[in-house]
């Protein structure tokens, strides 16, 4: 029987078969994306060996993420901001694969850290590093949220407030030096080692500014470098109260059409020791008066754009 992509060849299909023929095309698009996954994960480890590697299934796992068909789901408020909309089109359409190179150098970086036994003991946390890399750390799919952030609302000055281990910057930096006019990043870290291991990572990024301490105390210094802030990724404290505080805190240094991003906004504390509530604090930020359009996507991030 002739199929509806063959019918639809031939200019014989109605409004429903066309439906069709388009999520036929669709699917068969992505079967052939999701095989050229994998064409190039293997290219790439042909070519670089694997030898070295500590965690090679995981290193594979995050090339994956970098370059697989994505797409994500976007409750959207609604509004005239074309930038705004065209970026919530952007993730829910498919969100672009990241570039080779960055993709290869977080994932080598990734791999080290991953592998890293030194004990990591703040807090609750009786771990190692990479066990605390591995929940803490953006990978591949938040790296492509983040980097289209970046380039569907043309930002040129972000501050991110929590390093971690410094990936989600190391992505960051990256796609603000592929802007048409390059832009920058002041990453803001509390802990140790957190620091000075992402210190380490980004040292050779031109474009990358780290700053050591807690927000309360280090954004005026931030704010007094950066000048208008066009991007502020807040993935620090996941609490109500320190999304509120680091919102107020950065208000009068974000500028008009400024985009906010946090994290985490349905977070529950795994070890219950904590009232984090950032769903409480997701309500009240996104309830300013300066808020002129509000997002939520994959369920996880929320996004404001300010008047
Ligand atoms: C989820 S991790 C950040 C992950 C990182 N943004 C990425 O994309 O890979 C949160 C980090 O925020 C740091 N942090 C927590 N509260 C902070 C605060 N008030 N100021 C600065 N850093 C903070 C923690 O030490 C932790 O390393």
């Amino acid at each position: 029987m002739e199929s509806p992509v063959q019918r639809l060849r031939r200019g014989a299909l109605g409004a429903g078969d066309k439906v069709v023929a388009r999520v036929a095309r669709a699917s068969g698009t992505t079967q052939r994306q999701a095989t050229g996954v994998d064409l190039a994960v293997a290219a790439v480890l042909q070519d670089r060996g694997t030898r070295d590697l500590h965690d090679p299934a995981s290193f594979v796992e995050l090339l994956r993420t970098c370059w697989e068909p994505l797409t994500l789901d976007v409750e959207d408020s609604g509004g005239d901001q074309l930038l705004f909309s065209a970026l919530v089109d952007h993730l829910r359409t498919g969100v672009a694969p990241l570039p080779v190179d960055i993709s290869l150098a977080a994932a080598e970086a990734a791999d080290r850290l991953l592998a890293a036994r030194t004990p990591y003991d703040r807090s609750a946390l009786m771990t190692d590093v990479g066990s605390h890399a591995r929940w803490s750390s953006s990978f591949g799919h938040s790296a492509r949220f983040l980097t289209a952030v970046v380039r569907c609302l043309r930002a040129r000055t972000v501050v991110e407030v929590g390093t971690a281990y410094g990936l989600g910057a190391l992505f960051l930096s990256d796609a603000l030096a592929r802007g048409q006019e390059p832009g920058r990043l002041v990453t803001i870290e509390a802990g140790e080692p957190q620091k000075s291991l992402s210190a380490g990572l980004l040292a050779d990024r031109g474009n990358v500014t780290t700053i050591r301490g807690r927000t309360p105390d280090v954004l005026p210094e931030v704010f007094a470098q950066t000048g208008p802030v066009d991007f502020l990724f807040h993935d620090g404290d996941h609490s109500k109260d320190a999304y509120v505080a680091d919102f107020e805190a950065s208000l009068p240094h974000l500028a008009a059409g400024a985009v906010v991003v946090f994290d985490d906004i349905r977070w529950e504390d795994p070890f219950a020791l904590r009232d984090v509530r950032t769903a409480e604090g997701w309500e009240i930020v996104s309830a300013h008066p300066r808020v002129a359009r509000r997002a939520e996507v994959g369920g996880r991030y929320g996004l404001l754009m300010l008047a």
